[in-house]
């Protein structure tokens, strides 16, 4: 089977954690690449966070760093989700590792070069670094296979009203990404909201155990703890349903739509336009997410998560609180 090649772009974040986790333990995927943005937490934590991940993991993935901020959007935070921290306070290893001195749009341009036609970059936080490699480095657009993103919606927003947290974190990014030709795959909250995980389901996996799935679990708590403060009583594991698809295509429906980003707008600032009647008669430039199989979705997380438990599983540093 030809593994699929990724670099997975960030903002751990604990929906990015259990990505990151699903990501390194699937034998579909070979992840040669993570770059770190600021999104859900500043840039410093966002790359302290991926280098535990992987060292959690038991896995040396190079990590760079990119843009902690937006180039012209005012900055936004989502610590009341995912902690001052950005993993909810739970302790992971120390690093085992450096991160690399390249640029993450440095990076992405050498990967892109490295494995041309193959790379598929995984877009999973604000869309600062991916932007920046695509404008700087005209090479790198015609390298890279595809962007698959989770980012937002051809309905309702949940950073504000109208749109959905990475896009709104940097509106003219994620504009520019659209525009850029390359081939993507739009996981927006239609599909990523009903990739659900009730606090009994938590509790299923939790009884299972496990190196990683101990600390993956108490993320998860102070995950729901917060959506509960918002009045949610299910999780939604945005990122973590990028990476399932990567493994099973079959778990999402996609539909081809034009899709641009607003980036002026006094309420819609941040919304993607997902023209899903063609008035604009302009030509699709995006798979769009519009079904998936929710259980299907929960059980191949559970089965990757569990997976570094069984024989022959890479070791790692243990974790906890
Ligand atoms: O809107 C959900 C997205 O915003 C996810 O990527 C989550 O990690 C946050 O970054
Ligand atoms: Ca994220």
């Amino acid at each position: 089977m030809k593994k699929r090649t990724i670099l997975i772009d960030c903002d751990p974040g604990i929906d990015d954690a259990i990505a990151l986790l699903m990501a390194f333990a699937a034998p579909e995927l070979d992840v040669v690449g993570i770059t770190s943005v600021g999104g859900n937490v500043g840039l410093e934590a966002t790359t302290r966070n991926a280098l535990a991940l992987a060292t959690l993991a038991g896995r040396r993935v190079p990590v760079a760093r990119g843009m902690d901020l937006a180039l012209i959007a005012e900055t936004k935070r989502a610590e009341s989700v995912h902690g001052t921290d950005g993993l909810g306070g739970v302790r992971l290893p120390e690093p085992s590792y450096a991160e690399e001195k390249a640029t993450a749009w440095e990076f992405i341009r050498d990967r892109a070069a490295d494995f041309p036609g193959e790379l598929e970059i995984v877009a999973i936080g604000p869309l600062s670094n991916v932007a920046m490699a695509l404008s700087a480095y005209p090479e790198t657009r015609r390298r890279i296979k595809a962007i698959h993103l989770m980012g937002g919606s051809a309905g309702a927003g949940n950073a504000t009203p109208a749109a959905e947290f990475n896009i709104f974190a940097d509106p003219h990014a994620a504009a520019a990404v659209f525009q850029s030709g390359v081939p993507i795959t739009m996981f927006g909250l239609d599909v990523t909201n009903r990739a659900n995980l009730s606090p009994a389901g938590l509790e299923a996996i939790r009884v299972i155990g496990g190196r990683v799935i101990a600390p993956s679990c108490a993320m998860l708590d102070h995950y729901l703890t917060a959506y509960r403060h918002f009045g949610r009583d299910t999780l939604a594991l945005h990122d973590p349903l990028v990476v399932a698809w990567l493994v099973d295509p079959s778990l999402v429906t996609l539909k081809p739509y034009f899709v641009d980003v607003e980036t002026d707008g006094r309420y819609t600032t941040g919304k993607t336009v997902v023209d899903v009647h063609g008035i604009l008669k302009r030509p699709p430039n995006a798979m769009v997410g519009v079904e998936l199989d929710s259980g299907r979705f929960v059980a191949l997380m559970t089965k990757l998560l569990r997976s570094y438990d069984e024989p022959g599983a890479v070791i790692a540093p243990g974790a906890g609180r």
